[in-house]
């Protein structure tokens, strides 16, 4: 049973894996049209929002039509699949790890408890006053407990920035839809840790975690807002750190209780020092496991399907080749009416595809107050610089055009 959000960008690349697996499909998703076209087995409507009627739903649905796993696909699914997974005995996260590690200030809670390296936090409450803010360490980070894709994440440096900030997310949760994401004011202030950042991704099988890739973010975060660009892999750390990063990840899994499926986690460090930034218990967002091919061309969704079906993994890692992805986010607000350059882009030695994931016509906002990917340039070539700059080319030749 795959979990699909209606608008999620991973359904076709979900979908195509489990039909190479030759698995019979059941999508659940809030509106059944969601995903026509494509050919699941079986529909089952689902209200994502209340985990507990999901489970409910899918203990009558397997009286008829049984089912061997299930995978929330991201972030907005996790919850429903934890759910419906315990009620099952299927294996998955347990519900409680699952909301933890989607709960930024729990998450540091449980992490600082467990001596996890991590930015040092505190709890504050919206609004910010200047009082609060002569208390404050510069620079430090404000963030949403609830947000993801870098909405709502602004770097403070200074007393007048940290109120301007805190009146910035207020504004930002005010016309949230969702009511558990406009909270009750409370956000996270951690101190600002500098350095070069990674992600890792991963599957936790029985509590180890097996690292599948890791990619570097080259061009660098400094804030006031964190728009990610590019991501390549594999990493330039010495192997010795990798081992470091690896170790700490599995803690940070271990403390908050993921044991079972796929994580997303990133990581900063700077030479002596790494802390855990985030660690999220789904994959990579947007279509950026496109990126990631394993053995014989096998992607990231065949591996987490494989491990939700509990059937083995395949034993070769990714290919040799380096690749990467350049996020393409909104400059600035207004209506989104296409790329200028596009065949330019596409043209480029060791590009390999350039996505548009927006329609013409689509009201859009920048970070931090709109996480949305106008599009995706994928690249691969045979060192990770080559590819970056592969990336970077790509980008230079288009014109995102917003009136
Ligand atoms: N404490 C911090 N110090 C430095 N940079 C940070 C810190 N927290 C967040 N960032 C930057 O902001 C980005 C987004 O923050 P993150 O906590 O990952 O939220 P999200 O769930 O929106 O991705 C990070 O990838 C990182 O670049
Ligand atoms: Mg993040």
């Amino acid at each position: 049973m795959l979990l699909i959000p209606t608008t999620s960008y991973r359904t076709e690349d979900f979908l195509n894996a489990a039909s190479n697996l030759g698995a019979q499909v059941t999508v659940a998703s809030e509106e059944p049209s969601s995903v026509a076209g494509l050919s699941p087995t079986r529909f089952l409507t689902l209200d994502f929002s209340d985990p507990e009627s999901c489970a409910a739903a899918a203990r009558e649905f397997v009286k008829e039509h049984p089912i061997r796993g299930v995978v929330g696909v991201d972030d907005r699914t996790t919850r429903a699949a934890a759910a419906i997974a315990e009620s099952l005995s299927l294996p998955q996260n347990p519900p409680l790890a699952v909301e933890i590690a989607q709960d930024k200030l729990l998450t540091r809670r449980c992490l600082g408890e467990a001596g996890i390296s991590q930015p040092r936090f505190r709890e504050m409450k919206l609004p910010l006053s200047s009082a609060e803010g002569e208390e404050i360490e510069f620079p430090c980070v404000l963030k949403p407990l609830h947000l993801s894709g870098g909405a709502g994440v602004i770097r403070a440096d200074d007393v007048e920035s940290f109120v301007d900030g805190g009146r910035h997310i207020e504004g930002i949760l005010q016309v949230h839809e969702d009511e558990k994401i406009r909270g009750d004011g409370r956000i996270l202030v951690e101190e600002y840790v500098p350095g070069w950042e990674i992600a890792v991704e991963g599957i936790v099988r029985e509590g180890r975690l097996s690292v599948l890739a890791v990619f570097d973010k080259p061009d660098p975060l400094e804030g006031p807002y964190f728009a990610e660009s590019i991501y390549v892999t594999p990493s330039n750390l010495s192997g010795e750190i990798l081992k470091k990063v690896t170790a700490l990840t599995e803690e940070a899994c271990v403390a908050l209780g993921l044991i079972s499926g796929p994580i997303h986690a990133e990581l900063r460090g700077d030479g002596e020092n790494l802390w855990i930034i985030e660690i999220a218990p789904r994959s990579i967002g947007g279509l950026c496991s496109r990126t990631l091919r394993f053995g014989a061309g096998v992607t990231l969704e065949s591996l987490i399907i494989r491990h939700h079906l509990g059937l083995s993994l395949p034993e070769e890692g990714r290919e040799d080749r380096s690749a990467g992805v350049r996020m393409i986010h909104a400059p600035k607000a207004g209506v989104f009416r296409g790329f200028q350059g596009l065949d330019g882009a596409r043209s480029v030695s060791g590009v390999e595809s350039v996505d548009v994931t927006v329609h013409a016509g689509r009201e859009v906002l920048p970070l931090p107050d709109g996480a949305l990917y106008l599009g995706f340039i994928f690249a691969r070539g045979k060192t990770s610089s080559e590819v970056t700059a592969s990336l970077r080319e790509s980008f230079s030749k288009l014109e995102v055009i917003i009136e």
